[in-house]
């Protein structure tokens, strides 16, 4: 019987590693898989420069491991959604992040292997950076996709209860005791807690993943994360009592986790202060 690496950040490739993994063995996966924007000229806010609302270090996002041909992006999505859903067990689901760059594409391929979206989400950011040339509209929203492995059963977990009386109160749009949309509004701001040891320019706020996990698992289930960054999927899982595996290829990215997971606590609800420590993700200007 091959043991899957609980509670670890496993540095490596992501295809390879989940080809290790039985069928069926996970709960829930969280990808936020490279979005292939980090083209044309790189680009960064004079700090000195004051904006409104807008503190912290923005840049745009360029990075090696975001940049694939049309062609090559296409076959890596093929490749790890197909194992993606080979490991997910029946009851379990997956939520995948991205934009309009590459969520055409996923969308697609999810069609193709037969994997099922339950619901596109779409995760608007209050406090998005504005369009200084103003050549375009102000990009304010990411898509969210969460699905199951498809199949005629849908056995796949989701709380309900939690969904409709839930504490969301940071959230301007959801009604209390009614029914959640699928429009989100979570602010893009990350506690001090989640940045005081390094950051990463794609990071992603804890509020917004716990709400995936607690949604859709069940205390004590398996959260895997293909593309795991600086470790923010892996620390909700913890925070929500639920076991992790994550998956990065970048071994800085990979120590950050880990410092970061060591000082979290199991089932710890405090993200600390909400500060308006901003970066990365500012989009085409
Ligand atoms: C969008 S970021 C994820 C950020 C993460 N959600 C966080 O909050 O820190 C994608 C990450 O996937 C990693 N990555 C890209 N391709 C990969 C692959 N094939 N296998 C494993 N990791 C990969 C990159 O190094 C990067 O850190």
């Amino acid at each position: 019987m091959i043991e899957l690496p609980l509670n670890t950040i496993i540095n490596s490739e992501c295809v390879a590693e989940m080809k290790k993994m039985p069928d069926s063995c996970i709960d829930l996966i969280i990808a936020d898989p490279p979005y292939n924007l980090s083209k044309g000229g790189a680009w960064k806010w004079d700090n000195s420069v004051e904006l409104k609302g807008m503190g912290g270090n923005w840049n745009k996002v360029m990075q090696e491991w975001d940049d694939y041909s049309f062609k090559a992006y296409t076959a890596f999505t093929n490749e790890w959604l197909s194992e993606t859903q080979r490991i997910l067990k029946p009851t379990g689901s997956m939520w995948i992040f991205g934009t309009y760059h590459n969520i055409g594409i996923i969308n697609v391929m999810c069609q193709l292997l037969e994997i099922e979206i339950i619901n596109e989400v779409i995760w608007y950011k209050r406090n998005a950076f504005p369009n200084l040339a103003g050549r375009r509209l102000t990009a304010s929203h990411e898509t969210i996709l969460w699905c199951n492995k498809g199949g005629k059963k849908r056995e796949y977990f989701f709380d309900y209860e939690y969904s409709k009386s839930g504490d969301f109160s940071y959230d301007g749009l959801k009604v209390p005791d009614k029914q959640m949309r699928t429009v989100w509004d979570i602010s893009n701001n990350k506690g001090k807690i989640e940045l005081v040891y390094g950051k990463h320019p794609t990071q992603k706020p804890i509020r917004i993943l716990k709400r995936m996990i607690k949604l859709s698992s069940k205390e004590e289930d398996i959260v895997l994360t293909p593309f795991a960054g600086s470790g923010s999927e892996c620390v909700a899982a913890k925070m929500t009592g639920r076991k992790y595996i994550g998956i990065e290829m970048d071994e800085s990215y990979c120590k950050l986790a880990e410092t970061r997971l060591i000082h979290t606590k199991e089932n710890e609800d405090s993200l600390g202060k909400l500060g308006l420590n901003m970066s990365g993700g500012a989009s085409a200007l």
